[in-house]
């Protein structure tokens, strides 16, 4: 089943409460939380506290993407703030196998993002230690971007590699993903997706994750 995690980054800041709501409504399966440091990314947006305030707004899962640099040192500060997923980024944590069993610890799950340069080898040793691989599709930091095509060939390869290990592991993919080539994305093997502008520039954000779950995807 293929799983929408609406990206609050494009939401109205000073009403994502409501907005939030708005998703949950259009049956969102994830909220999806971005976290940029100003280092790892060039932009700055959230941090625990916001996330701790909108916990008590749904339940659904909170999907947390941190774009900063050293993650292993906020893991604790983001499940205490009701994460439910951490996906940190594989380029920004120099042990990576240490941070994800620092996250698992806290008996919640964990995710390593890719950024569009970083090839699928650099997650082969630890891939059987993790519950999602973050495939990016731009450039992390902003959204409204437009999706990189040729990242369709290394979702693929990546499913692949997953199918042939026998592993049980989602494949996210955030970054320029619009109701037009959402159907493209999960015929390469991501099962899912990230969207923040199509979703809340959107006039009514609740009909457009319907229309996204909608989808045939056959
Ligand atoms: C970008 C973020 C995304 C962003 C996606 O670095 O990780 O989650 O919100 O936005 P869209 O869907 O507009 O590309
Ligand atoms: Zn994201």
């Amino acid at each position: 089943m293929v799983k929408i995690a609406p990206s609050i980054l494009s939401a109205d800041f000073s009403r994502l409460g409501e907005d939030i709501k708005k998703a949950e409504k259009g049956g969102a399966d994830l909220i999806h939380l971005d976290v940029m440091d100003g280092r790892f990314v060039p932009n700055i947006t959230i941090g625990p506290p916001v996330i701790k305030n909108l916990r008590s707004v749904t339940r659904l899962p909170f999907d947390v993407h941190l774009m900063i640099e050293e993650p292993e040192r906020y893991i604790k500060e983001f499940v205490d703030s009701g994460a439910d997923i951490i996906t940190v980024h594989q380029e920004a944590t120099v042990h990576l196998h240490r941070t994800i069993q620092q996250i698992k610890s806290y008996g919640i799950k964990a995710g390593v993002a890719l950024n569009p340069s970083t090839p699928l080898s650099t997650i082969e040793y630890i891939i059987e230690d993790i519950d999602m691989v973050l495939i990016m599709t731009v450039n992390p930091g902003f959204g409204g971007q437009k999706f990189i095509n040729n990242i369709g060939m290394k979702i693929r390869k990546l499913r692949d590699l997953i199918n042939e290990k026998n592993l049980n592991i989602d494949i996210e993919v955030d970054g320029g993903i619009k109701l037009e080539n959402a159907e493209n994305v999960v015929r390469c093997g991501a099962n899912v997706l990230v969207a923040g502008s199509a979703v809340f520039n959107s006039s009514d954000v609740a009909e457009t994750i319907r229309k996204f779950k909608q989808q045939k995807f056959s």
